[in-house]
């Protein structure tokens, strides 16, 4: 392998080490929203999000490049327009409708949601299909716990996942960009592994509006736009549900959409991946097959040829 490309993201490979030595050192002495920056104004509450073992080896990325480098269309299309506009978003109350093959339809609110779960912090990789990435430090608890709550049927093979559509609240959705409400989906299969997240948080505090307060999805060997936000909707379903960037161009956004260098998309290659905060100068690291989850969740792909099932 070239020396210029590394296939992991260290510590390293984000900042360089004196920097973010010096940067805990800031934490520690409480003067990290001054130093840093942060756009989060007087502290929010901590969720206390149990600490895990995942992702123990990589450094997170600062949490100023995770909410003000985002993909948000509902607020616009540059990556600057959520951090901007999201606070339009009218987050409490909070609801979602959970519907289709389940014993228990209906209307959950956060509090449902949240009764009996315990929210763990897990370091996740995050790959976005234009080639980005980063490392955050999400709190959750895996998808898997409220489906079961909701009690899945056993015709149910797919669950689909809607974002709310507030045309007032949402100055991006007066442009039909992609057809809105934003929609994706999973293979039952892919929702009940024990990686799949149900994120309300982000560094131990509360979801910014930018990246999908107060509740999304993280599928971490996915490219990002499987993992939605703001999400009002949950269906079990029997067929393949129809999903937003599916819908705008199947051949460029599969309905899997594994991270996948040897699947290129059609307008760029994907061997590839620049890490945000690394710099204008940053290296390219190698991109990982499923994003470095390959160990976890090939078997879920046994026998499936990933370049026709992109
Ligand atoms: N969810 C909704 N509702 N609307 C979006 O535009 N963008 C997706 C995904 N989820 C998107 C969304 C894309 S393309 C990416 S890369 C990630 O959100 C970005 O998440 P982040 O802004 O928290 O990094």
């Amino acid at each position: 392998m070239a020396g210029r490309y590394q296939s992991d993201m260290t510590k390293d490979d984000v900042t360089p080490k004196h920097v973010w030595l010096n940067r805990r050192s800031l934490i520690a002495g409480g003067a990290s929203a001054l130093a840093l920056g942060s756009i989060a104004g007087p502290a929010a509450a901590s969720l206390g999000a149990v600490k895990t073992d995942y992702g123990a080896d990589l450094e997170p990325n600062s949490f100023d490049d995770i909410k003000s480098y985002n993909n948000f269309y509902e607020f616009g299309t540059d990556k600057s327009d959520p951090a901007r506009s999201a606070h339009m978003l009218t987050t409490e109350p909070w609801s979602i409708e959970i519907d289709g093959l389940v014993d228990n339809p209906g209307t959950y609110t956060m509090d449902d949601i949240l009764a009996g779960v315990t929210l763990e912090e897990r370091i996740y990789r995050f790959r976005c299909v234009e080639r980005w990435a980063m490392v955050v430090p999400w709190a959750g608890f895996e998808l898997a716990d409220l489906l079961n709550k909701a009690g899945v049927q056993s015709d149910a093979k797919y669950v689909a996942f809607e974002t709310a559509y507030r045309p007032d609240e949402m100055p991006g959705v007066r442009s039909p960009i992609i057809e809105w409400p934003y929609r994706e989906g999973l293979r039952l299969d892919e929702a009940m592994h024990p990686l799949t997240l149900m994120a309300t948080g982000i560094y131990d505090e509360p979801m910014p509006k930018q990246n999908g307060a107060p509740i999304r999805l993280v599928v971490p060997w996915k490219y990002g736009y499987k993992s939605i936000k703001s999400i009002v909707r949950i269906s079990l379903v029997e067929k393949q549900p129809p999903t937003a960037w599916n819908t705008y161009s199947a051949n460029e956004y599969g309905f899997y959409s594994n991270v996948n260098p040897n699947r290129d998309h059609p307008r760029w290659s994907q061997k590839y991946e620049r890490r945000i905060g690394g710099g204008l100068f940053a290296r390219q690291t190698e991109t990982l097959m499923f994003n470095g989850y390959e160990e976890e969740v090939a078997g879920l792909y046994d026998g499936m040829d990933l370049i026709e099932f992109h």
